[in-house]
Order: structure tokens, then sequence, then C-alpha cells
């Protein structure tokens, strides 16, 4: 079945129909679903949902763009839940600099990166990396960690991906999964595309980072896990294989990477 690796239920556009939806999508083949928190207010829906549904996985942790929420004292208490046992990565952690262009900001952010990948180190669990418009910063903190860390192995994914292929290839160098959602669907994907047929299937999430990013044909609505399928056959026709195959692959991938 599908393994989304990259959801957020708890946010406010599925207040109307989260516990049908949610419902709906073993039979829709979706098997797994890993939600994401992005704050600590979001982390803790996330533990719910987990307590809540047995298919849904959780992740915790401060994305770059919401880390005014973050202090030692939230700190700690995301170290103290990453030993819940439906915890299966710290994230969405990382980079924006799409939103926040000053400079002060942006040190901030690399500084919280920082402290929340030691956090990962620390609980012995993947990351679930969030970078925008800050490939080189990315890359650049990335490398300094696991050049402190050299016994990471299996470090965790580089999603909703948007840099180069070659790029690309130097994450999975580092042990990284690049995570591919719907906008391999949309018509000017060329350079998503282009990474896609670069890289081994092996090294490949499929992700919706739902409600946002739903595929073409659904483009601009609400998405959800079960449009998963048309960035499965997107990836396959890219590949020259079938979407079975996709979907057996990146689950294994999934399974392999959260450690399930
Ligand atoms: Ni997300």
């Amino acid at each position: 079945m599908i393994f989304e690796t990259h959801a957020h239920y708890e946010d406010s556009r599925f207040s109307e129909d989260r516990d049908i939806v949610l419902k709906s999508l073993a039979e829709k083949g979706v098997g797994t679903v890993v939600n994401v928190g992005s704050s600590i207010e979001t982390s803790e829906k996330c533990l719910e949902l987990a307590d809540t549904y047995d298919f849904v996985y959780a992740a915790i942790g401060v994305h770059p763009s919401d880390i005014e929420c973050l202090n030692e004292e939230n700190l700690v208490w995301l170290k103290q839940q990453a030993s819940h046992r439906k915890v299966v990565a710290i994230g969405e952690i990382g980079l924006d600099y799409y939103w926040d262009k000053e400079e002060k900001v942006q040190q901030a952010q690399r500084d919280w990166f920082w402290r929340q990948l030691e956090l990962a180190y620390e609980v012995n669990l993947p990351v679930i990396i969030h970078s925008r418009d800050a490939a080189e910063d990315t890359m650049e903190i990335l490398k300094r960690f696991h050049q402190q860390h050299p016994d990471v192995i299996s470090p965790g994914v580089v999603h909703c991906y948007s840099y180069s292929p070659e790029m690309a290839r130097e994450f999975i160098k580092m042990g990284y999964y690049i995570g591919v959602g719907g906008v391999v669907t949309f018509k000017n994907a060329k350079k998503l595309v282009k990474t896609v047929e670069a890289i081994p299937l092996e090294r490949i999430l499929v992700e919706t980072d739902c409600p946002y990013m739903a595929p073409d044909p659904h483009r601009g609505e609400r998405n959800v896990s079960y449009y998963l399928p048309y960035v499965v056959e997107k990836i396959a026709s890219i590949k020259g294989i079938s979407p079975k195959e996709v979907e057996t692959q990146t689950e294994l991938n999934a399974k392999r990477m959260y450690r399930l």
C-alpha cells in the first residue's frame, strides 16, 4: 500500500471531515501516514492523532517559519515527547528564506535548525528537512553536522524537494531520502522530473504535504493522501516502470527510513 510520508491532518482545513478522511484512506490504498508537526502546538496535535489512529505516526518539530514559538523549555518538551512510542522523526525542521529575507531571522533559523538536528541525534531519530530558497546554507549545515556525527547512517529526508538533480545526489550521498509530492505532476515541474530521472527509486519517498500541494488534476484544491496515486503514476512514467513497483519500493523506503 501507499506510504504517505508527510501530511498535516491537524490543519484546520480538515476540521469538518478529518475523521472521515482518515478512516477512508485504507480502502483508497493508503496504508500508513506520518503526520508532521511544524510548531509546538501542531506537534502536540500530531501526538493526539497518532494516539487515536493505529496507522498514523507522528513527527514532532518546529518549521523555520515558526521558530518564534521555540525556546529552551520547548526544546526539552520536544525531547521528552520524542520517546513517545509513535514518534518516528523530528520534523519538519530546516531553513526557509522564501518567506524570511532578514539576515537576523535567517540566522535564528540556522541556529534552531542546528539545535533540532542535535536533538534528533540525541534521541536517535531521523529528521524531516524543509528547505526553501536556502540550498547552499542547508547543504553547508548538514555537511558540518555529518562531519561532527559520522555515525549517523540514515539521517532522514529532504521533503518537498525543489533543488537540482546534482544537489539531490549530494543529499543522497549523505544518506538522505528525497521527498516527492504533487509538484512532480505540474506541467512546469521540469527540474523535479529531471531529479526523479537522475536518482534511484530506492531513495524516493512519496508525500502530499496535505492540505497543500495537490497534484494535477486537483491542483489548487485541498490535498489529501488518496491523491498520491497521481504522484506514484507520474514517477512510474518517468522511470518507465509500473505504478505497483513505485508503490512497493517507496513503501519499503519509508518503512526503512522511519524504522517501522
Ligand atoms: Ni509540510
